[in-house]
């Protein structure tokens, strides 16, 4: 096995680390007892460079643009597969055969009711509150009613609890929705496929039919499939923070999709639209990217950049293609869109993005075909939620396995006062 040494000049203490290989990637090396043997911690602020876990599930290649779900590319994946295919692969490490797809994807079906007291807490909210609060005090009221859920040595159970999750998440979004519109909330209709579900759910109304066309049910499976998962992000990263001290795993959930709300985070796509009203037109683009640019203007462009891509985001690609799939089949075309190409075309090209590797992500292009599917703006981060708790629950998962899993517990470089007496 391969070394790594360290030598701490100033103490003169030296230490020998392990080079742990990855089968696709960088290696890691491992710094177990590294204060013991160095005598100081390392510091990496925001966890750049830092491997918090070891995992089998999503690998990503920033540099090259490449995403991996359980080895397979994204790519591939949406071409061929649907989204509860990929919720099965991600959970189960394979895709289904077809009597494993159709028992998985029946009992997503079945439980995707929540306990009907859901119901009657939405009555409390203000229908101004924003919808990533109230979803996420709804996922957290989840907990209370399932609290069986605890016990990780029953794989069956925990299975079960994320099938749960999963199937439950799109009716409580989709009755936050409702609550905030005024609508009635309606129940899923179990003959339905997840997708089409959610915009049933969504779109109806106790009378008339609804009209879901499918290759809209197509395009909004495919965004849940490309924000499935994304390894070490900030939100599961939380997830994985909060489940290690042993909370219940909706509890956990919940904390994931505080995290993502923001606006670094899966808050982006909801940014995203607000800025290309905000420009307004065509003509004002060239005045929002020099904005962009000013070294001492904090607006940054909605959309642009990535911790981890340095090229172009492999689901941004397959949105940018469903875009313009969108275009022809169904027309969509709006002053937005007509914005957002004027953006993309002049940062694509633009010294100050190429330099930097800002490319557009997935929200930049997210964000319109939402619109264009006629889902507010508001419902843009709980959609992203949606596609993002098989993720958060397969980490979880991976996570309670694996027997060196230890409490989040990081170090600091503390900075403040040394000791002192009160006065
Ligand atoms: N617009 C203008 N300039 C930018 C942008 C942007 N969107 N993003 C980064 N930069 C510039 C920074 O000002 C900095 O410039 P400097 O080197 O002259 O100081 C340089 O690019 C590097 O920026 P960092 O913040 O260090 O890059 P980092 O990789 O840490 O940040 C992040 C990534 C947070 C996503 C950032 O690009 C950003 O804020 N983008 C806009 C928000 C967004 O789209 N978020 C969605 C992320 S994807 C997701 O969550 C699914």
């Amino acid at each position: 096995m391969a070394k790594f040494y360290v030598r701490n000049e100033k103490s003169q203490e030296s230490g020998e680390f392990e080079l742990l290989e990855s089968t696709l990637g960088a290696p890691v090396v491992d710094i177990s007892g590294f204060k013991a043997k160095v005598g100081a911690y390392t510091y990496d602020n925001g966890f750049t460079e830092t491997a918090s876990c070891q995992s089998a599930i999503t690998y990503i290649d920033g540099a090259k643009g490449e995403l991996l779900y359980r080895g397979y590319p994204i790519e591939e994946l949406a071409e061929k597969k649907n989204y509860i295919e990929v919720c099965y692969l991600l959970l189960h490490g394979e895709l289904p055969n077809s009597d494993e797809y159709e028992s998985f994807e029946r009992d997503i079906r079945t439980k995707s009711y929540p306990h009907e007291g859901i119901k009657y807490l939405f009555r409390a909210f203000p229908d101004n509150g924003h919808p990533m609060a109230i979803l996420s005090s709804a996922v957290s009221a989840l907990s209370a009613f399932h609290h069986q859920h605890l016990n990780i040595k029953d794989d069956e159970e925990f299975m079960e609890m994320a099938r749960r999750i999963i199937a439950k998440i799109p009716t409580i979004a989709a009755y936050t929705y409702r609550h905030s519109m005024g609508y009635p909330l309606i129940y899923p209709d179990m003959d339905r496929y997840f997708t089409e579900n959610f915009l049933y759910m969504m779109r109806a109304f106790p009378t008339g039919k609804t009209q879901i066309r499918d290759v809209e049910v197509r395009a909004l499976d495919k965004i849940f499939m490309l924000h499935a998962d994304h390894e070490q992000n900030a939100s599961t990263t939380t997830v994985r923070a909060v489940g290690s001290t042993g909370a219940h795993p909706y509890a956990a959930v919940v904390a994931g999709i505080n995290a993502l709300w923001g606006r670094a985070h899966g808050g982006a796509n909801e940014s995203v639209i607000a800025q290309l009203q905000m420009i307004g037109s065509v003509e004002n683009v060239d005045k929002f990217i020099k904005k962009a640019k000013d070294p001492n203007d904090p607006f940054r462009l909605m959309g642009f950049g990535h911790r981890v891509y340095k090229n172009f985001d492999p689901r941004a690609r397959v949105l940018k293609k469903l875009r313009d799939e969108l275009r022809e089949t169904i027309g969509i075309s709006s002053k937005l869109i007509e914005i957002a190409d004027r953006v993309e075309e002049i940062a694509l090209n633009d010294e100050y993005f190429v330099k930097r590797n800002l490319y557009p992500n997935i929200d930049f292009y997210s964000g319109t075909i939402l619109e264009a599917l006629g889902i507010r703006k508001k419902m843009f981060t709980p959609i992203f939620v949606i596609g993002r708790t098989v993720g958060w629950i397969t980490h979880l998962i991976e996570q309670k396995k694996d027997p060196k899993q230890k409490i989040y517990r990081p170090r600091q470089r503390y900075i403040g006062k040394t000791k002192r007496s009160v006065p």
